[in-house]
């Protein structure tokens, strides 16, 4: 059910019996040789729709630029500033808990939006302590990275073992050619990627240190049909936990 293919009148009435909302979130950033710049909002996107099919609660539109400063120096990534983020994220949560919602599940497709992401909660809820409502129930929200369940997790382990790297994971990869395989890449001199050896900080300094943009993962080992086994599970398993979230 997605917010943006219903009518005034259709979300008026959901809202009679739901006042959950799934944010999906995501970046557009370069994912090494042969992932997508979308890899992060189209796959948070569709594991959030089907989500939103699976538990019948409405999907809103998808924040599609996240947090990604250090991958600025490959051609076509782009970024939110950490605070221009805090204020979108409280936007979309202002609007929509305008209308009457109140319990808002993040299906996040970047790692590196986690600590902006908690950060926009803290705002939102400071607002609404500062605003002295009381002791009034007021919005809560949760943060999910789609490929961190339980079940999820194993699963791509088995698949993959450590293969499957921190950036531009094979795991993601796969989602990505599982979702749209007419734009699959090849790159077959790709190689071996260079190993994990410290965190980064700026764009240049990532790229000396990641030079293809991958970290530590081995992409080209990546197919559709992994890519489908993945989703699927995540999308079970992250349904059952909206589920619990909306009764909770
Ligand atoms: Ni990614």
């Amino acid at each position: 059910m997605q917010l943006q293919m219903q009518t005034w009148a259709e979300v008026e009435r959901y809202l009679k019996s739901s006042t959950i909302a799934i944010m999906p979130i995501g970046s557009t950033e370069q994912h090494g040789p042969n992932g997508l710049i979308g890899t992060d909002a189209l796959s948070a996107e569709a594991i959030a729709v089907a989500v939103g099919e699976a538990a019948n609660v409405m999907v809103a539109p998808t924040i599609a630029v996240g947090m990604a400063q250090h991958h600025m120096a490959f051609k076509g990534s782009m970024t939110l500033r950490p605070a221009t983020m805090i204020q979108v994220i409280g936007d979309y949560v202002d609007s929509l808990t305008h209308h009457g919602f109140d319990k808002f599940f993040f299906v996040n497709g970047h790692g590196g939006n986690s600590a902006t992401i908690e950060a926009a909660f803290q705002e939102v809820y400071t607002a609404h302590t500062m605003r002295g409502s009381g002791n009034e129930a007021s919005v809560r929200c949760r943060l999910r990275n789609w490929w961190q369940g339980d079940k999820t997790y194993k699963l791509i382990k088995e698949l993959f073992g450590d293969k499957d790297g921190m950036h531009a994971t094979i795991s993601e990869v796969s989602v990505t050619q599982h979702l749209f395989p007419e734009h699959i890449k090849s790159a077959p001199d790709m190689g071996p990627p260079e190993p994990f050896r410290s965190r980064w900080s700026d764009a240049a300094d990532y790229r000396a240190k990641f030079p293809d943009g991958r970290i530590a993962s081995h992409p080209y080992l990546a197919t559709p049909d992994a890519g489908k086994k993945i989703f699927d599970l995540a999308v079970t398993e992250i349904a059952e936990e909206v589920s619990a979230y909306a009764k909770g």
